[in-house]
């Protein structure tokens, strides 16, 4: 056998780094972090970031549903709406940066940020925007609702979102020609806060069951810690079943429609919430229907759960976008900034435009414009 005595020493000097690394993480986050207040004390700021592509097409109509829905918070101080430069590709690029640092540091001064898909390129080492925007603003649940009422679907996912195989995903080893290991970390506080903002959601609005989904026989470390600590969380809600499932029937038990519609509230790991989440969209009506929430205790980020789109630009019919995803993230933001009536109003405006279907986006040149559909919103809400 070959001698790979220094690769294996060099590991395993990597393995001590990201450990000791790691440790720290999670004793940062026992001890916590400062909570932004949402209950009109304090003066909220909106950062606004484009992106890429169809990105600052479709944002720019949610920023002008906001600044209507918002407008006379904006008018009295309570509420500033502001444009976050730099989250291109092309700076990003040029910088060599996931997210440049002066756009890191504008974002911070924000409360809530509404971000656009951003383009992640292929290769190289640059990190995924999203990705460093979930870590360095501590965006711990990814909070991903699904819902087809005429099926009695109406599910909401707490995807766990800056730890299992994600913290550590561009800091696996190799040894060239021979193997490669990545790492996935599972840590207790970073555990037991998303299991107890699962729990939190599920109370607070009436659900009865959370389905703590992982792949805890196999991953047994790792999963096994999730699947443990969300139990312990559970016993603070005696009221609320928390049942286990894996990952792999769960993706069949969406699809089965016998079963489907007992779901309710789902906790799980980083990427098996990744893949799932996709799925439950399709559901739905496809990932371009459906919108995020990134949160954490003292930032919150919302955005589009679809991509950049860069064939509908190069085909120049961006303009036709669908804004459907950017507008449910834009209302699961006016809710978590505690503006329930302007969320109600738009999620109303949004349900009508639906059935009434006068303006109707289809992502070609035959359907309305995204800026159509925002003026058919916009006179929709009005008539509430
Ligand atoms: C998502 C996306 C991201 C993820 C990508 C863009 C990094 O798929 O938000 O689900 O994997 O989390
Ligand atoms: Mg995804």
């Amino acid at each position: 056998m070959a001698n790979f005595e220094k690769e294996i020493e060099a590991a395993v000097e990597q393995f001590r780094t990201l450990i000791t690394e790691q440790l720290a993480r999670e004793e940062k986050m026992e001890a916590g972090a400062a909570k932004k207040n949402f209950d009109g004390s304090e003066k909220i700021v909106i950062g606004v970031c484009g992106g890429d592509g169809i990105g600052p097409i479709i944002t720019a109509e949610a920023e002008r549903v906001l600044h209507f829905l918002l407008k006379d918070d904006v008018t009295a101080g309570k509420v500033e709406i502001r444009t976050i430069e730099g989250l291109t590709i092309e700076n990003r690029m040029a910088l060599g940066c996931a997210v440049p640092p002066d756009t890191l540091a504008a974002i911070k001064e924000c409360d809530v940020l509404l971000k656009g898909p951003t383009t992640t390129p292929k290769g190289g080492t640059m990190e995924s925007a999203n990705v460093t925007l979930r870590r360095e603003l501590d965006l711990f649940a990814n909070v991903r609702p699904v819902s087809v009422p005429e099926k009695n679907i109406d599910w909401i996912f707490y995807r766990e979102n800056t730890e299992g195989e994600y913290v550590l995903g561009s800091r696996g080893v190799e040894i060239p020609g021979k193997l490669a290991m990545d790492f996935k970390v599972t840590t207790t506080e970073g555990t037991k806060r998303i299991a107890r903002a699962a729990f939190e959601y599920a109370k607070a609005n009436g659900k009865t069951n959370v389905a703590i989904v992982t792949k805890a026989n196999i991953m047994k470390k790792t999963d096994g810690k999730f699947t443990a600590l969300c139990h312990e969380v559970a016993e603070d809600y005696p009221e609320i079943v928390a049942e286990d499932w894996y990952i792999d029937i769960m993706t069949a038990n969406l699809v089965n429609e016998n079963i489907r519609h007992k779901f309710q509230v789902f906790v799980l790991p980083n990427l098996y919430g990744d893949i799932i989440t996709d799925e439950a969209a399709q559901i739905q009506g496809g990932v371009g229907t459906a919108g995020s929430a990134n949160i954490g205790d003292r930032y919150a980020m919302f955005e589009a759960i679809h991509g950049t789109a860069p064939r509908m630009i190069e085909e120049g019919i961006g303009d036709y976008a669908n804004p459907a995803s950017i507008l449910k993230a834009t209302e699961m933001m006016l809710r978590h900034i505690g503006k329930i009536a302007e969320a109600d109003k738009l999620a109303r405006a949004m349900q009508i435009c639906d059935t009434e279907a006068k303006v109707v986006v289809t992502g070609n040149r035959d359907g309305a414009t995204c800026r159509e559909y925002a003026d058919y919103l916009m006179e929709t809400v009005q008539k509430i």
